[in-house]
């Protein structure tokens, strides 16, 4: 059925939904959108769809792909082309990236120029765009100079094939000679980072953010809610049959569903409930408590996830005896 974005969707967004990109005029939801897991070839048409339109529809206007997302590569990116039809262009923030294995021979991997700007005319041609906002490195390349790599970035924003450059996966210390090296060049000044950061992984905070917040970068961090363990999805066993865990192509894998996470999970849900929240919403109110970060980047494969998830700002702040408490959950052996 053919979709018309919901006439509200700016009116219903709670206050402070967009959150300035580090020291950029580039504006992002509080929580936006990935298409790594379930838009792949496998997926069903009308509910990524859904997925995506919903997600629009509740004021989140940025979506992030990769060239290698799917499976196959390639695939989430080509099924967006389909959905990009039924979306406003100029009302989204439409991301992607290179440096992860794409395909054969030596030029679909890290970080050459050779490989990052093929692989964006290549994302271009299977989303049907001409541009897209933010073109990331997907990960440091210990082999190409960095120059190489941060001067590949800045063809493609000159060539206007992207707005905006990101990094991803660098870490604290990359990060900042990867500023350095793009302030010595003059080269296109990288807006955003993409980084794993959690309750269960908070290295970021003192690896990373400082040298964020010194360059003026904003951040965006994936995998918020763990990929789906910081959620009521593995309080019990076994394994939900729909979940990531169990199904063989999700990166999630069944050995990571612990007896002991699932303890700390079991007391970091009961926390939520006094919050009067979900244990989803309170994980992604925890990542937002950092005013270092941007927007938390989810996924979804039910509708209802998102719906529960833009939540977040209802109840966003947390008292510093419940920081220790939360802590204290994670850190217990
Ligand atoms: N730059 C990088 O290297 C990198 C790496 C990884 C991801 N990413 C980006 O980050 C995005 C998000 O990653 P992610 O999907 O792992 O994020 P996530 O939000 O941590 O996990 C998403 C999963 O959590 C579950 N979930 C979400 N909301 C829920 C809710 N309210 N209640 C219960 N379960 C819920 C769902 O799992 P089920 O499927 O089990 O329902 C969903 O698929 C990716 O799409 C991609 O764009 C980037």
């Amino acid at each position: 059925m053919a979709y018309t974005p919901a006439i509200n969707r700016y009116n219903r967004v709670p206050r402070n939904w967009f959150r300035r990109c580090g020291k950029s005029g580039l504006l992002l939801p509080a929580v936006s959108f990935g298409l790594w897991h379930n838009f792949g070839n496998h997926a069903d048409d009308s509910e990524a769809e859904q997925l995506c339109f919903t997600a629009f529809d509740l004021g989140i206007t940025h979506f992030d792909l990769a060239n290698n997302y799917g499976p196959p590569p390639g695939s989430a990116e080509k099924r967006f082309r389909k959905i990009l039809k039924q979306l406003p262009r100029d009302e989204l923030i439409i991301s992607t990236k290179a440096g992860y294995g794409m395909g054969p021979g030596p030029y679909a991997d890290w970080g050459s120029r050779k490989y990052l700007l093929s692989s964006l005319d290549a994302s271009l041609k299977r989303m049907k765009v001409d541009y897209v906002d933010i073109f990331y490195h997907h990960r440091p390349d210990p082999q190409t100079p960095l120059d190489e790599t941060l001067g590949a970035l800045d063809t493609a924003v000159k060539q206007g094939k992207a707005l905006y450059a990101g990094i991803s996966n660098y870490t604290g210390e990359q990060t900042q000679q990867a500023v350095q090296a793009v302030e010595n060049k003059d080269y296109t000044r990288l807006l955003i980072h993409q980084v794993c950061y959690n309750m269960l992984s908070q290295g970021p905070q003192t690896d990373l953010f400082p040298h964020t917040e010194d360059a003026g970068m904003g951040v965006i961090c994936f995998c918020p809610l763990a990929q789906g363990l910081l959620t009521d999805r593995y309080l019990s066993e076994p394994l939900p049959k729909d979940s990531r865990a169990a199904d063989p192509k999700g990166f999630l894998k069944p050995d990571q569903v612990t007896t002991d996470l699932r303890r700390k999970i079991h007391q970091l849900n009961d926390h939520a409930r006094q919050r009067g929240q979900t244990l989803a919403e309170m994980a992604l109110a925890w990542a937002l408590n950092d005013k270092r970060v941007t927007s938390v980047l989810i996924g979804a494969s039910k509708v209802d996830q998102i719906k529960q998830n833009v939540k977040v700002l209802e109840n966003p702040q947390f008292s510093e005896d419940e920081l220790t408490k939360l802590n204290a959950i994670l850190t217990e052996s």
